[in-house]
């Protein structure tokens, strides 16, 4: 039987669910079953978690921390997501030097640990994308702020895609592998 994984994800300007998509397909590639839904969704329309055999969780890292919908929606469902393999995977600019991309070395995945009431067992660090032009002034600020603190791109015209989009697909692959 084909393995079933649910990615669930919060997004808040599109590329985290780029990122879930993207390992969707790469499940579908392997033969696997996936689909995706945002946890707005989730909650809203309801989750038959019984269709799956892996859950993974993904979103993006916003001033330092995540959304409160990330926060609220694994206390309220962490029963569910604790049931069967389950993972979570967070996408940031910090993560594009290789030291941050593990999950040791990313202070937002250890800060996730900390807040998060759902533990997951499984842990990925992603990165995302810096895209001022699509950024408010006060957020290109804030941004340009830790792109300087962190020896990155502080250009307001910058747009740059840092994820490994062959890493993301075999961290799909991954997920389908940890169902039981
Ligand atoms: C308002 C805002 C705050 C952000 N804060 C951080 C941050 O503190 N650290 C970081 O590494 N990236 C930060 N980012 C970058 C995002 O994590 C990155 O752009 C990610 O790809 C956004 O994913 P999304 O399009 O799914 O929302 C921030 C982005 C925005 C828009």
């Amino acid at each position: 039987m084909s393995k079933s994984v649910l990615v669930l994800y919060m997004s808040r300007g599109g590329h985290t669910a780029r990122i879930a998509r993207r390992i969707a397909d790469s499940v579908a590639a392997a033969g696997g079953r996936a689909e995706t839904m945002s946890l707005l969704e989730a909650d809203k329309e309801g989750v038959d978690w019984t269709r799956y055999d892996v859950v993974a969780l993904g979103a993006p890292v916003l001033y330092g921390t995540y959304d409160r919908s990330v926060f609220d929606f694994v206390a309220k469902y962490r029963t569910q997501l604790e049931t069967g393999p389950n993972a979570f995977f967070n996408v940031s600019v910090v993560a594009r030097t290789p030291e941050k991309t593990t999950v040791a070395g990313n202070r937002y995945m250890q800060k996730f640990l900390e807040l998060s009431p759902w533990k997951p067992r499984d842990l990925k660090v992603i990165a995302g994308k810096v895209d001022y032009p699509s950024w408010r002034w006060h957020e290109r600020l804030m941004i340009r702020l830790i792109m300087k603190y962190t020896h990155g791109p502080t250009d307001p015209t910058t747009v740059i895609d840092y994820t490994d989009w062959d890493d993301v697909a075999g961290y799909g692959r991954h997920l389908a592998s940890l169902a039981t």
